[in-house]
């Protein structure tokens, strides 16, 4: 099981507390002055005033990505009685449920994506439909998702690079990043030979399902 990512313990305090990076107060309604103490927010009404809104609407795509995540292996396991293909299930899951609970120690509940209900079903579609063909179909499937979900991150890691803020968050998002790759570089040795012309339009499908998700998901 890939090692659950240990939450730099300034993050969540960052978060709490509205320490933030300067280009915090490009969404906060007082912008080039103090961001206000968290106390001062219960009553006011709920804002993004923490992180950039950019980075805001990365992490519920993150945040609703990974609760589908935990949703495939789910599906998975509601289906096959594949014992290696059990086994990987339960330990990829087990990581993806990490990954969850980690962005949500930085992502508001308000901040989280209203449409959580449509991604759960459709990652536990993403996982039982393709057990429903063999373990093959599944390993082929978890390889687009991962590829997809490594080009997500990065694009995330190079503009937090770019702006030169978050260095905390940046490295909890390069760990979760890591363990994707590992899940995907393992799926895809499991597949063994290249999937044929069906698992091909199906892995195609799941890309383009998930950017389209993602974009969704940043939004709304
Ligand atoms: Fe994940
Ligand atoms: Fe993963």
């Amino acid at each position: 099981m890939g090692a659950k990512p240990a939450v730099p313990e300034r993050l969540p305090q960052m978060v709490a507390s509205g320490i933030s990076s300067p280009s915090a107060a490009t969404c906060h309604p007082s912008n080039g002055r103090h961001v206000r103490p968290r106390m001062n927010q219960i009553t006011a009404p709920p804002r993004p005033a923490i992180l950039p809104r950019w980075l805001l609407a990365e992490l519920r795509s993150d945040h609703a990505g990974e609760a589908g995540a935990v949703m495939i292996y789910r599906g998975i396991l509601t289906i096959s009685r594949d014992p290696a293909l059990r086994e990987f299930a339960a330990r990829h899951g087990a990581t993806e449920q990490g990954h969850l609970e980690l962005i949500e120690q930085v992502l508001p509940p308000r901040q989280r994506s209203v449409l959580l209900p449509i991604w759960r079903v459709a990652g536990f579609l993403t996982g039982f439909l393709p057990a429903l063909f063999g373990s093959r179909a599944v390993y082929a499937t978890i390889d687009a998702v991962e590829t997809f979900v490594d080009h997500h991150y990065q694009q995330q890691l190079d503009r937090l690079d770019a702006e030169g803020i978050e260095p905390a968050l940046r490295a909890v998002l390069a760990q979760c990043q890591a363990e994707e790759i590992h899940h995907r570089d393992e799926a895809r040795e499991a597949t063994g030979a290249p999937p044929g012309v069906l698992l091909r339009g199906w892995a195609w499908l799941v890309g383009f399902g998930s950017a389209a998700a993602v974009q969704a998901a940043k939004r709304i």
